[in-house]
């Protein structure tokens, strides 16, 4: 069976594909740093599979330390999540996201070419697209950027491509994700923000379960149906499946590649909300505010493209996505600190 490294493999989206990996069969190698995450997902994963991953407690910066899992281990492809990815923090913070983004990058790449390990998944983000001139969103449709989170994404695929025509030995898939949310139907794991949620549903769950009084809802005067900002939220479970699907595409030698992980539905701010009630089974308090800096109208996927040549299709209705991400808040309301 094959071997896969997951940097950040104790992070939201990679427990759970970390999970689906050992479902499938494959041996799991996690290397994560906890800046954002805690051993307790990692544990959690490993009652719901049955089977154990080999956790390496290390920051993806520090060579040496990275270098140690290469040696000892033989390692058939990485999916790289470690990454900083709040928005806002890194307008406030520029050098700590590139530093740590790019440097953790950077050493992976050095590594996998020094151990000829040449199949990565990377994950990117819709926000490559910046304002879409339309939607959906293509693959090949400009890029721009306009926050150094999203430069950091934006570099590392540049410096991706590069390696891909210098060195076509590597088989690299860029996947770039439109909005994750819900969590694994157990309710056994599932997103652990720190402090105040920056995204609309953590946010909306906290308020359902009495930690944060209302939901501010970030502009009503948008040009879309009912005027809230709208955007393609997959379950964070039909993520974790297009990554599966994803090394299996590595493994034929496909080069580089990139695809669109989302539904290609769009849903506003107010039929999330309202999704959010029916599961929760109460009204949840919101008000209407300003629109927040940098936002755009609208974001959804085309996903015509992982359909056809990877066979991806996610699963999940927004209802179940609801359903799933209010399991897991009202049975870890304090995440995994409980
Ligand atoms: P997350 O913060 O839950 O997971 C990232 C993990 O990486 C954490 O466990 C963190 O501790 C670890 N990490 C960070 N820097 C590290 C380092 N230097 N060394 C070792 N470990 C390190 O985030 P997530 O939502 O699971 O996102 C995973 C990836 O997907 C990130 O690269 C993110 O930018 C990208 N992404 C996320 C979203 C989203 O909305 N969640 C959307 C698009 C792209
Ligand atoms: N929103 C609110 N109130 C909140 C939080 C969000 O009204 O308290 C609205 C936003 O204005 C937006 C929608 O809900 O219209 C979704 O916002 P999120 O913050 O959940 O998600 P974004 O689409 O803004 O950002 C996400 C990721 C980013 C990534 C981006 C593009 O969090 O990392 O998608 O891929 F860059």
């Amino acid at each position: 069976m094959k071997t896969i490294l997951v940097t950040g493999g104790a992070g939201y989206i990679g427990s759970h594909t970390v999970l689906a990996l050992l479902e499938k069969n494959y041996d799991v190698i996690v290397i994560d740093n906890f800046v954002n995450s805690s051993k307790e997902s990692i544990k959690r994963v490993e009652q719901l599979a049955g089977k154990n991953v080999k956790l390496y407690p290390y920051d993806c910066c520090n060579m040496e330390d990275f270098e140690k899992i290469f040696k000892e281990n033989h390692i058939d492809a990485v999916i790289h999540f470690a990454g900083l990815k709040a928005v806002g923090e890194s307008v406030a913070l520029p050098l700590m996201y590139y530093e740590n983004n790019l440097i953790s990058t950077l050493n992976l790449l050095n590594l996998m070419r020094k151990y000829e390990v040449f199949n990565l998944v990377f994950s990117s983000s819709a926000t490559v697209y910046g304002d879409p001139k339309s939607v959906p969103i293509y693959e090949d449709f400009d890029l721009h950027v306009s926050n150094p989170y999203g430069r950091t994404k934006l570099m590392i695929e540049d410096m991706l491509r590069d390696l891909s025509k210098a060195n076509p030995s590597f088989n690299i898939a860029l996947l770039r994700y439109f909005n994750p949310i819900g969590a694994h139907p157990s309710g056994f794991i599932g997103e652990n923000p720190n402090g105040i949620p920056n995204n609309l549903v953590p946010y909306i769950t906290q308020v359902a379960v009495g930690k944060l009084k209302e939901l501010g809802v970030f502009g009503n005067d948008y040009p879309t149906p009912d005027g809230t900002g709208v955007r393609d939220y997959i379950h964070v479970c039909d993520l974790a499946e297009g990554h599966i699907l994803a090394l299996k595409k590595l493994f034929t030698g496909c080069g580089l590649v990139t695809y669109n992980l989302g539904t290609g539905n769009g849903y506003s701010v107010l039929e999330v909300l309202h999704a959010m009630e029916k599961a929760v089974g109460k009204k949840i308090p919101y008000a209407i505010k300003p629109r927040r800096p940098g936002d755009i109208p609208a974001c959804y996927a085309s996903p015509d493209k992982a359909f056809k040549e990877l066979g991806f299709k996610a699963k999940y209705s927004i209802a179940e996505m609801a359903r799933d991400a209010w399991n897991w808040q009202k049975n870890n309301p304090n995440g995994y600190e409980n």
